[in-house]
């Protein structure tokens, strides 16, 4: 079973709408579901916000005895602030969805991965640090370049579990956070299910493209 955040549209739409199409079973998170979503015929939990650990309880509640093959940790948000209209509840609330959310939710969920599982975080290489080589956006760079370290350390805490955790960068991608700039979500997510479909345990801790190179820290 494959679960994913976000699912109601964008990247985690998409993700949905592919695996079901292959005849996965799919369950889609999100706070609001939308036509597309339900429209796949898959389970969906809504009323779930990443950011509320009262959600995520009963979230976890309701998986009772299901055992999670991928976690994928895809919703997150993007605002654009720079150095001159720095605005920290603004960073504070992309810090809470992109960092914590995926913290959180793996968290309440750890107990239905098991042998073979796999966790994925659909970060940006906007939060790596070598990449960077135009500046701003600090709220999102920071708090995906958290996450990244987060899915690295569930990386070694989970290996002995034999789970693996996997940070994959979509591409730049149409939908609403890039006013549909960008590949087309079809193209990225083929991708992003290619890379999850082949990265083996032996490669936990480690963060891609996916168009299937390997990114810098
Ligand atoms: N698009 C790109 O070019 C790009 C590039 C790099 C990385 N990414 C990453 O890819 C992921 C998906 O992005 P996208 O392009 O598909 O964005 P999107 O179209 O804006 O969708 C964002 C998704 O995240 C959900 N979300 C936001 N805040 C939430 C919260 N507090 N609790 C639960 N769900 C929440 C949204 O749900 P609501 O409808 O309820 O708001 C929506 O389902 C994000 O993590 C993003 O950072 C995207």
């Amino acid at each position: 079973m494959i679960l994913i955040s976000g699912a109601n549209r964008g990247i985690g739409l998409e993700m949905a709408r592919q695996y079901s199409n292959r005849g996965d079973e799919v369950i889609g998170v999100c706070r609001v579901a939308s036509d597309g979503l339900r429209a796949l015929g898959q389970r969906v939990i809504e009323g779930i916000d990443v950011t509320s650990e009262a959600d995520l309880q009963t979230l976890s509640r309701s998986l009772r005895g299901v055992t999670i093959d991928r976690l994928i940790n895809n919703a997150g948000i993007l605002s654009r602030e720079g150095l001159d209209d720095l605005d920290v509840d603004r960073v504070l609330r992309q810090f809470e969805v992109n960092a914590m959310g995926p913290l959180r939710l793996t968290a309440a969920l750890r107990g239905m991965l098991g042998k073979g599982s796999k966790v994925f975080i659909i970060t940006s290489r906007m939060g790596s640090i070598d990449d960077n080589t135009s500046g701003g956006y600090y709220g999102y760079r920071m708090s995906k370049a958290a996450v990244n370290i987060a899915g690295k350390s569930f990386s070694v805490d989970l290996k002995s579990r034999g789970v693996g955790v996997f940070m994959l960068h979509p591409g730049y991608v149409a939908t609403d956070m890039t006013n549909n700039h960008g590949v087309p979500a079809q193209q990225a997510v083929a991708g992003l299910i290619e890379r999850m479909d082949t990265l083996e345990l032996e490669q936990t801790g480690s963060f891609w493209h996916q168009e299937g190179y390997e990114l810098p820290w």
